[in-house]
Formats: structure tokens, sequence, C-alpha cells
């Protein structure tokens, strides 16, 4: 087991990748505590304690410091300090070209996607800095390195992160903590595998792959990074996504993907 004795904070783990990457930690030997706005996130906290370990589940927005400082109190007070945290929780608030992209809906990106991760990385970094060992995984997005048509305030929180991401790594490599970012394609968690068939078979057509990735992917690279072995992997991003980053080039055209597959 990669985890053993570690204790791990995962936002936005109440379903999809977050959930199924607390599972893969548990299983890699951590205590995980699990946070999010959907009550439903206890669940996962009962899911982890399934396989032996110890767990927590908080309720909070990620965008609220307040809030944030009192559920990660909360979850240090039954698993002890944060030793890896997974900023996962992420929203898309609106799917609008930048003309009708509203103030409110670029705010709200911002704040959670982007503010978010800084609000869990200051509430968990002190300990962090004592210890001399810390680990930090931001969930970016391919969006973050290509932008994403009419996902404007998506796309920029996301890119954000990057320069969070190799900031903290600058400040906290000396006191053995890295931080590291993922950028995952398209993966199919529960909502992806609702888009209608015709989608997702279009979407499908522009992965090298030829196929989604799986929630647990990301969980397994996220429980690498996390641990001792990744020691010296720090301010990476690492792309997590079939291939997808590299076809770019044919997204405009339909009729060239079907000629790349015959
Ligand atoms: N699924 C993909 O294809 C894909 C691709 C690239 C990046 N990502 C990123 O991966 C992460 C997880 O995505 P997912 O597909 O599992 O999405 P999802 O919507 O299934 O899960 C996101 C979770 O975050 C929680 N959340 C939202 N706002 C929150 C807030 N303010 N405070 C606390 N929790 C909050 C939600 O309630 C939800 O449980 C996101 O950051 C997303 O941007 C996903």
């Amino acid at each position: 087991m990669l985890l053993e004795g570690k204790v791990a904070l995962i936002t936005g783990a109440a379903r999809g990748i977050g959930k199924a990457s607390a599972l893969v930690l548990a299983r890699e030997g951590a205590d995980v505590g699990v946070a999010d706005v959907l009550p439903e996130v206890e669940e996962t906290a009962r899911e982890v304690a399934a396989l032996g370990r110890s767990s927590a589940f908080a309720l909070f927005d990620v965008a609220d410091p307040a809030q944030v400082a009192e559920g990660v109190g909360r979850i240090r007070d039954e698993l002890g300090d944060i030793q890896i945290l997974v900023n996962n929780a992420g929203v898309v608030t609106n799917i609008a070209r930048l003309t009708k992209m509203t103030h409110e809906a670029w705010q709200r990106e911002i704040s959670i996607n982007l503010s978010g991760a800084f609000n869990l990385i200051k509430e968990v970094i002190g300990p962090m800095i004592d210890r001399k060992w810390g680990r930090i995984i931001n969930i970016s997005s391919g969006a973050a390195a290509g932008g994403l048509h009419k996902q404007i305030g998506y796309a920029a929180s996301k890119a954000g992160l990057l320069g969070m991401t190799k900031t903290v790594t600058l400040e906290h490599a000396r006191d053995g903590i890295t931080c590291n970012a993922i950028l995952p394609g398209l993966i199919g968690t529960e909502l992806a595998n609702m888009m209608p068939e015709e989608i997702r078979d279009r979407a499908k057509a522009m992965i090298p792959a030829r196929r989604m990735g799986e929630t647990e992917e990301v969980g397994h690279l996220i429980a690498f990074l996390a641990s001792d072995k990744a020691a010296y992997i720090n301010g990476a991003e690492i792309r997590l996504d079939g291939g997808m980053g590299l076809n770019l080039g044919t997204l405009g055209s339909r009729k060239e993907i079907k000629e790349m597959d015959q």
C-alpha cells in the first residue's frame, strides 16, 4: 500500500472523481476526510470506513474561508493533521460565450475553482511545514492548457490553478511539500455518462484512446503523487486524457477524425 498511516482530505467528494479518489486513497491505506456542499458526502465517508480506514466528513463551501476553517478544523479534530490535500471541488456554472457570460457566473467559477483551492491550502499547510512533509494535488483540467469554447470562467479558473501550483512548489519544496496539478480530459463520471449517446460518441472520437477516462484512473494518479515514491515530482502539470490534448488540431473536422479511424 502506498499511503499507510497518512491522513488525506478531498474536497468535492460526494460523487464523481472526488468520491472515487477517496476510495482509492483508502484502499492504499490512508485515513480520508471528505468535504462537499452535498450531504451525500456522508455516504462517501461511510464507504471509506467500510474499507477499514478512519473517515470524517464535513459540509462546507470551499469558496468561503470561514466555512473552510471550521470544516477543516472538525476533520482535523477527528483524523489529525491533514498530510495530503486534494483540491477537487469544481463547477461549471454557465455555458456561454464571453459576450453572454455574466459577472456572477464568472465570479462563482473563480471563487470555487480557484479561490477554493487557495482557501484550503492556507488552512492545511502550516502543519505540513512543521512536519516537513506534505502533498497538495490540484485538479485542474485540459481546459487550462487549451481554453474551452463557451467556458471562459472555468478555463481561466483552471489555468489559475497552474500558477498557484507552481508558486506553492517554489515557496515550499524546501519544506518537503510537493504541489502538482492533474489536467484530466474527459472522465466518465455519472454526469458525463448521462450525456446523450450521440454527444458522447462525438467526444470519444476526439480522444486518441477512443474512450473516456475512468474516475479511478484519476484516483490512482492522485495516490501515486501523494506517496513517498513521488517526492521529486513537484510543480508538474500532468495530463490524464488518453492523448486528447495532442489531438486538438483535428477538433474542427469530424471528417478528418473518421478518416484517421480507417
Ligand atoms: N469529469 C471530467 O471530465 C473532468 C475533466 C476535467 C476536470 N474535471 C475536474 O475534476 C473535478 C471533479 O469533477 P467531476 O466531474 O467529478 O464533477 P462533479 O460535479 O461530479 O463533482 C464535483 C463535486 O464538487 C462539489 N462542489 C461543487 N461546488 C462546491 C463548493 N463550493 N464547495 C464544496 N464542494 C463543491 C459538488 O457538489 C460535487 O460533489 C472538478 O474540479 C472538475 O472541474 C473533471
